[in-house]
């Protein structure tokens, strides 16, 4: 109880020290990032590994979208793709694919990386936040939107666009980040985020899990995120969110470029359920992550060491990935939801 009146008064303290602005996500974050991923994706950053179950939980990302947006041979949207995930890694499956993203960095980034690994049939288009989505009515096959819709200013509008521009018959694939799995003491949070140009951006989190919202809180120091764990670490015990006091903040001042807040909404799975019956989607369905089942079959087959190479994982995993893509699952567990035009 002390500690959660500390840390509201930590926020309060930001509010008053710093009286930050509201911005949008990619003026929060990702215009400033490097790489969204970290680097880390495989195929797109890192040759596959069929040792990293992380490795095997992408394969079945992959495959829970094709089956999902029954992509083969189509064309596809991916709204907000980051470094280009899934557009990349989807491409060689269909027929087109377009990313579609509000921030100049990821758009740059997604086909950088499309360049790099010689892939031409993804391309990449940006547009300004709270616009028309630029595509006509009816023009995609299936769409794609992984942990993007609740990036954006307003989502219940940007999924009425997702449905204009989706043909008649086309299924919209979301995966997204339910507030559900911070219940129980974590509603408050630390990220920090790694900048361009030796800089990093320690960014607190408030979490409204009712409500369904969150507010962040963005510093950006003149550091790099090395630095300031090891800071935080040596010095203060860990990089945790009750670590970040004001005495803290006192001390890294005048490392401080600039302070500044970000507000988003995120629909929970019957939220969002809801809102795509409104919308007119014949269909919705939260069903089973092909990520899941991937990961569940990584555990069974780890020490096989005939299925080690992509081709040798895909063969397992795609049957199972098919099953499970298509079958309902509780809306309590936020699995992915396919919502059918
Ligand atoms: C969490 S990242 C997800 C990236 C990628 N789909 C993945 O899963 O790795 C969210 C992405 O949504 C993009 N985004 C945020 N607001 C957006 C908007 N209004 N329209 C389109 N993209 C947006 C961000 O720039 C970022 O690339």
């Amino acid at each position: 109880m002390l500690k959660e009146v500390l840390k509201i008064n930590i926020l309060n303290w930001i509010e008053e020290e710093f009286k930050p602005q509201f911005c949008t996500s990619e003026e929060f974050i990702y215009d400033d990032m490097e790489s969204q991923s970290g680097y880390s994706l495989p195929i797109i950053y890192k040759t596959f590994d069929g040792t990293k179950k992380s490795h095997w939980v992408d394969r079945g990302h992959l495959y829970d979208f094709l089956y999902s947006t029954k992509g083969k041979g189509k064309k596809l949207l991916d709204f907000g793709p980051g470094d280009g995930w899934p557009s990349l890694i989807i491409a060689p499956y269909v027929r087109e694919v377009i990313g579609l993203d509000s921030s100049h960095s990821r758009v740059e980034t997604c086909i950088e990386n499309a360049k790099r690994l010689g892939i031409n049939n993804a391309k990449f288009k940006y547009y300004s936040a709270g616009d028309k989505i630029p595509f006509d009515d009816n023009t995609f096959d299936g769409i794609m939107a992984a942990s993007a819709i609740e990036q954006t200013p307003d989502p219940k509008k940007i999924l009425k666009e997702l449905f204009r521009v989706l043909k008649s018959g086309g299924q919209l694939r979301i995966s997204y980040e339910s507030l559900n799995e911070y219940k129980k003491g974590k509603e408050k949070g630390i990220w920090i985020a790694e900048l361009k140009n030796e800089k990093c951006r320690m960014i607190l989190f408030n979490r409204n899990i009712n409500k369904e919202f969150v507010i962040q809180y963005g510093i950006t120091l003149a550091t790099s995120k090395q630095e300031l764990e090891n800071v935080l670490s040596k010095k203060y015990d860990g990089i945790s969110y009750e670590n970040i006091t004001v005495e803290f903040l006192d001390k890294i001042k005048n490392q401080i470029i600039d302070v500044n807040k970000l507000r988003t909404t995120h629909p929970s799975g019957k939220t969002y359920v809801k809102w795509l019956e409104e919308m007119g989607f014949k269909k919705v369905i939260p069903s089973y992550s092909g990520g899941l089942a991937a990961a569940n079959l990584y555990e069974h087959y780890k020490d096989d060491k005939k299925i080690k190479e992509v081709e040798s994982v895909d063969k397992l995993i795609r049957p199972t990935v098919k099953i499970v893509s298509h079958l309902e699952a509780p809306i309590e567990k936020n699995p992915p939801i396919t919502a059918i035009k």
